[in-house]
């Protein structure tokens, strides 16, 4: 059977790319952000993935106003990474990993999570970005990959809830996948941000100190008690892109331990936070 040996969640702000592009990695401005990555890659050194599963939200680039849907997973053999008009420099094409795919497609349908498929998918920063972050001066980008979207752009969103049992199925489908595949499941967005409007700028640490700390818990449903609308008041409607971080964490199943935790402001005006959590009982 194939093993989740942990999840990554972190920030996937656009100008990282062009940090990536310029090398500004120990720029003052940077490098209290990139400096959280090198524990990181420590432990996937040791752990080894042979694939990526990515909780992300796409910003436009595959769906738009006029389609989009709530849950949607790749199953294709590649992944275009595309212009999005904000100067962040193309990656070559994202490798899928199709059998893992279907896997995943055939388990979630079989367990009520009705998922758009789509075997041409354009993946944007969301996706591109942590991948080139956690698997630094690799290019083309050396593992396969699923990509699984999950709408923040358009009301109505998901809920916390419901992330919460899409992340806790998906684990389940990699689990009972027929193969010894050791996989890495990345979420990718926020933390707490607000780039438009009255509330521009709006942060909120405490608020995302204490959802990091729920995610260490065996049961980290905390964010389940809060509604859409409630997640947006606290951290910013950008801010709701947290909800990818539940579905990473709820893949990991039993107790569980922190890695490393980095956590910065601001960059972009966003509070950009990495945390790498493992089963606990697995190195
Ligand atoms: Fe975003």
């Amino acid at each position: 059977m194939a093993t989740v040996v942990g999840c990554v969640n972190t920030s996937h702000i656009p100008s990282i790319g062009k940090a990536l592009a310029h090398g500004l990695q120990k720029d003052p401005y940077w490098s209290p952000f990139f400096n959280g990555f090198p524990p990181i890659h420590d432990w996937l050194a040791e752990v080894k993935p042979d694939a990526v599963v990515v909780f992300y939200n796409d910003h436009g680039l595959n769906f738009f106003l006029d389609n989009m849907p709530t849950f949607a997973i790749g199953a294709g053999t590649e992944y275009v990474n595309g212009d999005e008009g904000v100067g962040t420099p193309d990656f070559p094409p994202f490798q899928g990993d199709e059998a893992l795919s279907w896997q995943l497609v055939n388990y979630l349908v079989d367990h009520d999570f009705d998922m758009s498929i789509c075997q041409d998918m354009m993946v944007d920063h969301a996706f591109a970005l942590p991948l080139k972050l956690l698997f630094p001066g690799l290019s083309p980008f050396p593992l396969p990959t699923v990509p699984v979207s999950l709408n923040t752009v358009l009301y109505p969103f998901p809920s916390a809830r419901r992330c919460a049992a899409l992340g806790k199925t998906v684990g389940d489908a990699i689990r009972a996948w027929d193969s010894d595949k050791r996989v890495l499941v990345v979420g990718t967005g926020g933390l707490s941000h607000q780039l438009e409007g009255e509330r521009a700028g709006h942060l909120n640490p405490e608020f995302d100190k204490q959802f990091m700390d729920s995610l260490l818990q065996e049961n980290p449903d905390w964010l389940s008690q809060f509604s859409s609308e409630d997640i947006i008041e606290k951290v910013g409607t950008a801010g709701l892109e947290i909800i990818m971080w539940v579905a990473a964490r709820n893949t990991l199943q039993g107790p569980v331990r922190e890695i490393h935790r980095n956590y910065h402001i601001p960059i972009s005006n966003t509070a950009a936070g990495t945390q790498a959590i493992a089963p606990f009982n697995l190195k």
